[in-house]
């Protein structure tokens, strides 16, 4: 779970100043592409970043639920906003996203200096809601939305790397989770809605993208019929084809995928297109078959198994990366420990943990059998000792390889650095300037002999 602030960028057109804006993003990379199509939609509008947080003159909180920490989270930052609010009434308050969407009026209710609460469906629609509210209205906007197609220009975060959309919400219906309850059933946008966005993100500079979606690999399956491929399917292996040759984008990644709609075609497709990195990031939550089944995630981990065995089989230099939760309801000690033995058998690249937490209006929140928080700790440190040294185990691999980065920007930690990422997704860092005295910037793509391996991130020097 992160925290994150959409950074100064020079504005492009200002129509009239209305002041200064801040937004801040909790939770995933779906809320932090929606985040700067809502910052684009701002400035647009001719809203000006704001120096700090507290002298913005609107606020806009897009939120996260997916765990009850984050939930409280966003209302501790809220407090403070209201707090303003009380000594300058003209401050504008916008909570957004899936808190925003779950709580709805009780935000409202629970915080009356809130201007605008406005579900993820609605991102698109700022600009119609905030004038709204200009006109004197408290709204809320979290009723189900057919999502316009972008017409607006994000605000991005980097100027190399660029997220893209391809479908929203989610159809599943595991039984520890939110997330379809607040971001509503699969859209998937269309090919060539995805194709020209990419193609003005390369016109513009960009040379990395990541497609985007909560269950990626489902993505077409709301397209009824398509004349896309022979089964009259459209899938992402048709998509990753079609979107594939646009000239200057030179590296393609995607994220999140369910094991249960990963399939060999898929693997077949990426082994085969040079620009789709070897990176793969899915989620397998549970090492033991009985939870599987009690979340309802539709696999088993014998099939999870097969498909990253096949994966490894056809790019032996990939990595994996997933996502795991411990203490599910009933999660006995055995079943705990298939999970630590899938970690150890197929040693990701990384592991996000978690401890499972209650959700509203989710099944496993009302079954009797939940865990003590001494468990949960317990079990969370257990396997973030194993994820780290797995990790760094796996990093092993790296030590004095030549690697493909490409430069993102300088390190922020370290301004004498660069820092990029292999193709399989590992942070590096390097000096900016090599011994011969050649700089490097970002956008550029370097070899890099790595010399220092960390659990989470390498360092290195060009070749
Ligand atoms: N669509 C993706 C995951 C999206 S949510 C998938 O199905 O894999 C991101 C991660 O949050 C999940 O993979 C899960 O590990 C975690 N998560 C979701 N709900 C949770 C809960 N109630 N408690 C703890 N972790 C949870
Ligand atoms: Fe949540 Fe499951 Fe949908 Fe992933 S697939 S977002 S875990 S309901
Ligand atoms: Fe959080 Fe919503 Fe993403 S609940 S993890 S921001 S989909």
């Amino acid at each position: 779970m992160t925290t994150s602030i959409v950074p100064t960028k020079q504005i492009t057109s200002i129509r009239t100043n209305r002041g200064s804006y801040w937004i801040t993003t909790f939770g995933c990379q779906m809320n932090k592409a929606d985040s700067e199509r809502m910052s684009g939609i701002l400035q647009k509008m001719g809203y000006q970043l704001a120096e700090e947080e507290l002298k913005a003159d609107l606020i806009l909180y897009n939120t996260c639920t997916i765990r009850d920490n984050a939930e409280q989270k966003v209302y501790s930052y809220l407090g403070r906003q209201a707090r303003r609010k009380k000594l300058d009434p003209h401050l504008k308050i916008i909570i957004a996203g899936c808190l925003a969407q779950q709580e709805g009026e009780t935000l409202l209710r629970r915080v009356p200096e809130i201007d605008l609460v406005m579900g993820p469906q609605h991102a698109n629609r700022l600009e119609t809601l905030l004038n709204q509210v200009d006109n004197g209205h408290q709204v809320l906007a979290t009723d189900e939305q057919h999502i316009y197609e972008d017409i607006t220009t994000a605000r991005r975060e980097s100027d190399i790397c660029a997220w893209v959309n391809i479908i929203y919400g989610c159809n599943e219906r595991c039984t520890y989770c939110v997330v379809p309850s607040v971001r509503g059933k699969e859209q998937s946008r269309t090919p060539q809605a995805i194709k020209n966005e990419i193609e003005k993100l390369a016109r513009i500079g960009y040379k990395e993208i990541t497609l985007l979606g909560q269950n990626i690999d489902a993505y077409g399956r709301d397209f009824k019929a398509y004349e896309y491929n022979q089964s009259g399917q459209l899938t992402l292996s048709y998509l990753l084809e079609y979107i594939h040759d646009i000239e200057g984008i030179e590296r393609i990644r995607f994220a999140t995928s369910h094991p249960r709609y990963f399939t060999k075609e898929l693997i077949n497709v990426c082994a085969k297109l040079p620009k789709v990195c070897e990176h793969f990031h899915i989620p397998f939550q549970s090492g033991s078959n009985q939870i599987l089944k009690k979340m309802a995630r539709g696999y088993t981990i014998e099939s999870y198994k097969e498909i990253i065995n096949y994966i490894k089989k056809l790019m032996p230099e990939a990595s994996i990366t997933s996502d795991a939760i411990v203490a599910f309801p009933g999660e006995t000690k055995d079943q705990f420990q298939e999970t630590l033995s899938i970690i150890k058998d197929i040693k990701f690249d990384l592991v996000n943990t978690a401890a499972y937490s209650p959700r509203p209006n989710t099944p496993a929140a009302l079954w009797p059998n939940q865990l003590s928080e001494e468990i949960k700790i317990e079990r969370l440190k257990e396997i973030n000792n194993l994820v780290e040294k797995t990790a760094k185990e796996r990093n092993f691999r790296y030590k004095y390889s030549s690697q493909e980065i490409l430069i993102e920007n300088i390190n922020s930690k370290n301004n004498s650095q660069l820092m990029g990422r292999t193709r399989t997704n590992r942070l590096t860092f390097f000096p900016r300037s090599s011994n011969n005295g050649k700089s490097y910037k970002p956008g550029e793509k370097v070899n890099i002999k790595i010399n220092e391996i960390r659990p989470f991130s390498l360092t290195g020097e060009v070749i």
